[in-house]
């Protein structure tokens, strides 16, 4: 790759997307399929036959386990935001204070014939991707704050079991969907913020089905009509590119 600004006609290849961002790119994926599987799967787990407590408390058991791994990948790629390469970072894969203008100017590009080419995230892309983050780091909160309020799992799950204990009960004897030893007026007092820690969760994964449709439909779009190689350079790292990039 040479310093010299590329002429219209030339193509070059970029690094663009370093190792972390991809790892955490297809690893998140992975998860968060897996997730929505099992969670699926206790949404509608008496049509699919499984009634027995130990069954209900083992799909969550199995959720949370996946939940964190998933919790895991996703604050290393919210520390990555920071220390990551140009791309990687929060900075510049999220819309600021010039984004409105890159937006229109990108549209009124796309409208009079030219073909736009991005390094990182086009205009649109940047307020998908923090859309998406945003639910990511939602969905993370609420799911730990349920794993410990339900299942009693760490990181709150101790707190939650101390604070529930009748006077003289162990707090490590509580188990889940027993309440042998809860205090009932704790108990009926945790249920507001269990029960909204649930409702967030459950309709930040909608908000996030719908986001991850349009960033699959978008991406894919952008490949055959405006930018070839995008899907590629999230395996590859590199971005070919021809001419000029709006943002190198
Ligand atoms: C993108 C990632 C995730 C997706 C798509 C997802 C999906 C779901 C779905 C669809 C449900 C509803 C199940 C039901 O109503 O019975 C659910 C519940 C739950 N999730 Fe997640 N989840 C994710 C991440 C997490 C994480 C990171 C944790 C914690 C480590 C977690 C913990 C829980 C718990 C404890 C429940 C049970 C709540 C209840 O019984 O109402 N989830 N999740």
């Amino acid at each position: 790759m040479s310093s010299s600004k590329p002429t219209a006609l030339e193509v070059k290849s970029y690094p663009v997307w370093d190792k972390p961002t991809r790892l955490f790119h297809w690893i998140n994926v992975i998860l968060v399929l897996a997730l929505i599987l099992v969670g699926g799967i206790m949404m509608y787990r008496t049509e699919l036959g499984i009634t027995e407590l130990t069954g209900k408390i083992g799909l969550k058991t199995l959720h949370v386990w996946i939940g964190y791994a998933f919790a895991i990948n996703l604050i290393i790629r919210l520390v990555w935001g920071f220390v990551g390469n140009k791309y990687a970072r929060f900075s510049h894969m999220f819309p600021n204070a010039n984004s409105k203008n890159e937006l229109m100017t990108y549209k009124s590009e796309l409208a009079a014939g030219k073909n736009p080419q991005y390094l990182g995230h086009n205009p649109k892309g940047k307020f998908a991707v923090l859309g998406i983050m945003l639910l990511l780091v939602t969905i993370m909160v609420t799911g730990l704050l349920r794993a410990g309020t339900d299942i009693y799992y760490p990181p709150l799950g101790s707190a939650v079991q101390s604070y529930l204990a009748d006077t003289n009960v162990d707090p490590a004897s509580l188990k889940p969907y027993d309440a042998t030893g809860v205090n009932t007026e704790k108990a009926d007092a945790l249920k507001p913020l269990k029960g909204l820690a649930g409702e967030v969760h459950v309709y930040a994964v909608y908000l996030l089905l719908l986001l991850i449709l349009l960033h699959v439909f978008a991406v894919v779009y952008t490949e055959v009509k405006r930018q070839p190689g995008i899907i590629s350079a999230m395996f590859s790292g590199k971005k070919i590119i021809q001419g000029q990039p709006k943002d190198e």
